[in-house]
């Protein structure tokens, strides 16, 4: 089964079913993630409070702090969640604490996932090809978007229709969240730019991250796959 989730408190039930789960923030935590491991950051430490971060860096001053509260670099961090700026950044070989609005706490929801991966449409293809690889035998696979009560944002659940058409096959059936988002992707696949429209793309262009938006709509363009280790996402 291939299911789509609305909403990430779902993730512990996906996570007791022992699916392979995919978290998916287009915009912009995934593809900070995946450009962050990309750079060489040795692992991201996901935590889900701005104290919780300023903690762990009072212990440790090597650690980079990063992430955002309502889009923007909270005072006192290292990095924004910009993907851009996670590119420029040094990174090699550094431990990088992150917190954001919704990623972070849909990953908190499926921690302890058998599998546990990171998706975005800049590695749409290689985090698909290992999620079918996981899966083989046709086990469950539940992409869970960055949102609650059923309120998608729509380059989630487009990428969500990616992911599920790159993974299925025959064997799997698919929920109906999963063929809805697909049937979307098949439909805004000729036109990403509808993207550009959505609510979190026009709130992040307001406050001057257009250009991240255009980045983070790339797609395939890093063939790597962030995956949970313990309270980590390595490399896979
Ligand atoms: C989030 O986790 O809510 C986001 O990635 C927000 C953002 O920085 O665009």
């Amino acid at each position: 089964m291939i299911s789509v989730e609305t909403d990430f408190e779902t993730g512990r039930e996906a996570t007791s079913r022992g699916d392979a789960i995919i978290i998916v923030d287009v915009l912009r935590f995934s593809s900070s993630v995946v450009v962050g491991l990309a750079r060489g950051a040795k692992a991201f430490i996901p935590v889900k409070t701005l104290a919780e971060a300023r903690s762990l860096y009072k212990k440790n001053r090597r650690l980079i702090l990063a992430g955002e509260r309502g889009g923007v670099k909270p005072k006192g961090f290292h990095l924004g969640n910009s993907p851009r700026e996670f590119e420029r950044a040094d990174l090699d070989g550094k431990y990088v604490v992150i917190t954001t609005t919704n990623g972070t706490m849909a990953l908190e929801n499926s921690k302890g996932a058998k599998w546990l991966l990171v998706g975005s449409f800049i590695n749409a293809r290689a985090v698909s090809n290992v999620a079918s690889r996981l899966t083989r035998e046709g086990g469950n696979v539940t992409i869970v978007l960055a949102s609650r009560k059923g309120r998608i944002f729509l380059e989630d659940f487009l990428c969500a229709g990616l992911l599920a058409s790159n993974i299925t096959d025959e064997r799997r059936q698919m929920s109906d969240e999963a063929i809805a988002a697909r049937l979307a992707w098949m439909g805004a696949e000729r036109d990403l730019k509808v993207m550009e429209k959505g609510s979190h793309a026009t709130y992040l262009e307001g406050i001057g991250y257009g250009q991240d938006v255009a980045f983070c709509l790339q797609r395939d363009v890093y063939d790597l796959v962030p995956c949970v280790k313990g309270s980590k996402i390595v490399r896979l």
